[in-house]
């Protein structure tokens, strides 16, 4: 073995000698550092070279590949009015409709502004989308958390982006989780994820009893079973079956209890699919105040929740994953 290590540095020795006596050697070195550099470049650039393009952002695209911006607004118009100029910019919007559960309508100087301004979008955004996005309110005169999955009239999509109005998606981010959900239009897709513990039993007969987890113990364990409507694609069948089939018992704790319709949810989709969801990696923007879930006792009350619509269904519907989505462009190495 030493003997051909030998014959090597034997036969490469001049050639090395060569390259740092014909001249100064840090010439050389810099030449040779100049010719990796470049090999990097031409690799980087390989994609263009190689003719590698592909058609992500074709112009044209047809109703079924585009989707329907869903706003969940609580009056707070400053925060909607920007949520809506921020989703008229997005490609593959077809139409922003916004929730509206008070009362009293919304005042017509709020929805003739909030027109005029995705009409000004429209006109500006001709020769990127190729389409007019259209603008409604769905109004409904009570309170009820329930409103938020009426079966929406006049729809175009089977697609619905479900977004409350203080969290703002960035347009790649939610063009990037739509076509995650063309890969699977039967699961939620979106970016808050939940999951159903296990507490320990006292007793065996007991029927087991669930905790509900936030963010952290989601963070910790990296395990989640549900994917909150405040932020995710669903598919427009959910709203029918939710309120044409769903345990009327459901709606009406919904209603009473002003909580838990993103757990309701998810409970359907679970009970439909036998699937879990899914949980695509990105950064939100929380516009605004702390909504809800920074009240005391909230997780409690999801806890209750999780547990009732458990005894509803007569078994755990929720399936726990592992899996999170992440944009491969984005990722360095494999
Ligand atoms: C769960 O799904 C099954 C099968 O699709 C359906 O028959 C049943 O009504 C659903 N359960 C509830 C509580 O909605």
């Amino acid at each position: 073995m030493k003997g051909t290590r030998d014959r090597l540095w034997v036969r490469w020795r001049p050639t090395l000698l060569v390259l740092c006596q014909a001249g100064p050697c840090r010439v050389k070195l810099l030449s040779l550092f100049c010719i990796v550099l470049v090999a990097i470049l031409v690799i980087s650039r390989a994609a263009s070279i190689m003719g590698w393009r592909h058609h992500l952002d074709s112009p044209q695209l047809p109703s079924r590949h585009q989707y329907t911006v869903l706003i969940n607004t609580w009056r707070r118009n400053d925060l909607l009015k920007k949520s809506v100029a921020h989703y008229t910019q997005c490609n593959g919007v077809n139409a922003i409709r916004v929730v509206w559960s008070e009362p009293e309508p919304p005042s017509n100087s709020l929805h003739l502004e909030l027109v005029q301004s995705v009409e000004a979008s429209n006109l500006h955004n001709n020769n990127r989308h190729n389409h007019k996005i259209s603008f409604q309110f769905d109004t409904h005169e009570t309170d009820d958390l329930n409103n938020r999955f009426k079966p929406l009239n006049g729809l175009h999509t089977d697609a619905i982006f479900s977004i409350d109005d203080d969290v703002v998606v960035p347009c790649a981010l939610l063009e990037f989780s739509f076509g995650i959900w063309l890969s699977a239009p039967d699961s939620m897709v979106g970016f808050v994820p939940r999951m159903h513990w296990v507490q320990s039993m006292k007793h065996a007969v007991e029927q087991e009893k669930y905790t509900y987890g936030g963010w952290w113990s989601v963070w910790w364990m990296g395990s989640y079973s549900m994917i909150l409507s405040k932020a995710a694609f669903i598919h427009h069948k959910y709203f029918e079956l939710y309120t044409q089939q769903m345990p009327a018992s459901i709606h009406q704790y919904v209603r009473e209890a002003r909580n838990c319709e993103d757990i309701a949810m998810s409970f359907l989709v679970a009970n439909a699919t036998s699937a879990p969801p899914l949980w695509v990696k990105g950064r939100l923007f929380e516009i605004g105040s702390t909504g809800i879930s920074s009240l005391q006792g909230h997780s409690e009350h999801r806890t209750q929740c999780v547990n009732h619509f458990v005894s509803v269904y007569g078994y755990m519907p929720l399936v726990a994953s592992h899996v999170k989505v992440v944009d491969a462009q984005h990722q360095w190495l494999w």
